[in-house]
């Protein structure tokens, strides 16, 4: 008889780009930030797929070139802006992929703008097979927030959160046991309904109880991608996969090791079933 093989267990962990990078500045790393999370990474040694977010080095020029909308004649060099966002991205993912090669870690850079496509609305790809045989390896894949072409003769931005919903739902060797949210903050924060302005930290929820919040927008940054009403969408379309999701301070001090190992700490827990 032909025996079951059972589905390996990893994580994926997305190191958003509102804590790796100086939002407001275009192009400005938080370089200790990042060294830090990279370690942490490299010391927690488990299985994962790495996703990054654009920060300061996408989302500007994302947002000068209006690339979510789509190609727009009228808009001046925008295919030079497309390639410019890639490229920028590109170049900060470098930045992190050197980081952990000085460390001795394998790591590979896979674009998402060369295993993505869109038609029709859709987002395809063939080509999870490339980070499932670098998972195989012990190679550690590296994804980000990028730019993606359309086959109906246009283009957009990926964002890292959609680039994970594709993982959880296309990964076939692979079972993705739990999605890690760094961000710069402790999670999701409700408004207190008894007194204006004063926000209360969420420990836990259940994913069927997301659309009931009554969120604290706490972050006014420029974000061509969603913000945090765009971030819960995709939790909610991730947990209906039956992946929990942990949303995690990055720049609380080795907290995505802890993350990573299971280990207790201050974060918001969406889980699936009580
Ligand atoms: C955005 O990716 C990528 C570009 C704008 C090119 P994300 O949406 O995942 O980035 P962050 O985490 O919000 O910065």
């Amino acid at each position: 008889m032909k025996r079951l093989n059972k589905k390996e267990e990893i994580f994926l962990l997305k190191l958003g780009g509102s804590f790796l990078t100086d939002k407001n500045q275009p192009f400005t790393k938080r370089e200790d930030v990042i060294k830090s999370a990279v370690q942490q990474v490299i010391d927690a040694n488990v299985k994962l797929i790495l996703i990054h977010g654009g920060g300061s080095f996408g989302h500007p020029l994302a947002k000068k070139y209006n690339l979510t909308k789509g190609a727009d004649k009228s808009i001046p060099h925008q295919n030079l802006g497309l390639v410019e966002t890639h490229q920028s991205m590109n170049k900060f993912n470098s930045y992190l992929i050197d980081l952990f090669l000085e460390n001795k870690y394998p790591a590979l850079s896979i674009q998402a703008s060369s295993i993505f496509i869109k038609s029709s609305g859709a987002i395809l790809t063939h080509s999870i097979d490339i980070i499932e045989a670098a998972l195989d390896l012990n190679i550690l894949p590296i994804l980000y927030g990028d730019i993606i072409l359309d086959k109906d003769g246009s283009f957009s931005i990926i964002s890292g959160d959609e680039i994970i919903f594709e993982l959880c739902e296309k990964l076939k060797k692979y079972h993705v046991s739990k999605v890690i949210f760094t961000m710069e903050t402790d999670g999701l924060f409700i408004c207190d309904e008894h007194e204006e302005n004063k926000y209360i930290f969420l420990e836990e929820c259940c994913y069927d109880k997301l659309d009931f919040l009554n969120l604290a927008d706490i972050g006014q940054k420029i974000d061509v991608t969603g913000g945090i009403q765009g971030k819960l969408d995709f939790i909610k379309k991730i947990c209906n996969y039956k992946i929990p999701v942990q949303l995690v301070n990055g720049l609380c001090e080795g907290y995505i090791y802890k993350s990573l190992k299971n280990q207790e700490l201050k974060c918001t827990n969406i889980f699936i079933v009580k």
